[in-house]
């Protein structure tokens, strides 16, 4: 959807933060009934950040979106606009941006959080995009940061080896130049099967209890497989459905940046799109899962490996809790 023919927003600066922590599949196979191979041919993942008992998402995220300013050559006082994508806020209320909005010294700007599970930055970035076209904001930071850790089940092996810390951040800015940056964005999601992956507990629907707290409702619960068959299915449809709305064919696309999610989802639609591997960035090897997280982290290692060029049509795809699902195509400037 666009607004106005002759405005665009661009992505301005990137920037990402994971705490130094690493933790190994061979650390995990010491907590829990696995193995490093395992881990390892199921699912991609060599290691994951953990983040310290003293750091929340917040901390988290304002590292990131730090970075994304100096990126940009932008101050805290240019930023009109600021929305994180996170599952693991640092309270139910008030919202994570407000501390981030704190913790950066940016103006008394509106800040809030948007809550779509590993299509969260997609989600968030397409808010933003939207509001800034309608309000005329300049400048807009947009923020993926998630504490996973923080709600995994570190006794459940069916979980706790696939999910990880960190934050990615964008800077968006309002350009008088048409069909540049975000051109087009496509959102989705399907409450049918809210239950396959959720947190159950803590919530106003179960709120904690003691009982709650023993039956382990406030860590991550997922029935993995049918998970695995409807994200193979899902992001296949958003890459291949964006592409078409666009105009645009799989061999205009210079760079995938799939949610990172399993190394067999993204080998799927990779084969699906006909599209190689070497145009796709993967780095959930050394990251796993940080949801809403994983592809503005993976958007700064690109950027800043050299593997996006002024021109490049980059596609983003994701799928997550909800479910939900969305796919972004930006023509970089
Ligand atoms: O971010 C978006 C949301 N999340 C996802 O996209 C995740 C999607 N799902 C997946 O990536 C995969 O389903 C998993 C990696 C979670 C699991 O892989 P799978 O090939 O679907 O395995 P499975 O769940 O079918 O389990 C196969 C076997 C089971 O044993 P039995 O019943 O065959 O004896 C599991 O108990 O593997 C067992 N298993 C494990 N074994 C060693 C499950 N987790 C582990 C483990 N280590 N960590």
């Amino acid at each position: 959807m666009s607004f106005s023919t002759d405005q665009s927003v661009i992505i301005s600066g990137v920037g990402s933060y994971a705490p130094p922590r690493i933790l190994t599949n061979v650390e995990l196979s010491q907590m829990v009934e696995t193995s490093d191979e395992w881990i390892r041919t199921r699912t991609g993942i060599r290691e994951r950040r953990i983040a310290g008992p003293e750091e929340s998402t917040s901390d988290l995220a304002a590292k990131a979106a730090a970075e994304a300013l100096r990126d940009s050559g932008l101050t805290a006082g240019d930023i009109g606009l600021l929305v994180i994508g996170t599952v693991t806020p640092d309270m139910p209320f008030p919202n994570t941006a407000c501390f981030v909005q704190q913790k950066l010294g940016l103006g008394k700007i509106p800040s809030f959080d948007v809550e779509a599970a590993c299509s969260g930055f997609l989600y968030t970035m397409e808010i933003a995009r939207s509001l800034m076209l309608v309000n005329g904001y300049k400048h807009a930071l947009v923020i993926g940061a998630e504490k996973l850790s923080s709600i995994t089940n570190w006794e459940d092996r069916t979980t706790c080896v696939l999910f990880g810390d960190g934050a990615g951040a964008v800077v968006l800015s309002l350009v008088d130049e048409p069909d540049i940056g975000i051109i087009r964005t496509i959102m989705g999601a399907d409450g049918t099967e809210a239950n396959i992956l959720c947190v159950p507990g803590g919530g106003s629907a179960s709120p904690s209890t003691v009982e709650t707290i023993e039956r382990s409702m406030h860590y991550i619960h997922m029935q993995g497989n049918q998970v695995f068959k409807i994200a193979v299915r899902v992001m296949c449809q958003s890459a291949l459905d964006i592409l078409e709305k666009a105009g645009l064919a799989a061999e205009d696309v210079a760079l995938v940046i799939p949610h990172q999610a399993n190394n067999r989802i993204i080998e799927a639609l990779a084969q699906r799109l006909g599209i190689g591997m070497e145009r796709f960035k993967i780095n959930l090897d050394r990251y796993g899962n940080t949801s809403a997280a994983s592809i503005p982290i993976a958007l700064d290692e690109a950027w800043r490996n050299g593997r996006i060029r002024s021109g490049d049509l980059v596609l983003f795809v994701a799928f997550g809790g909800g479910l939900t699902w969305a796919a972004s195509l930006v023509k970089w400037h």
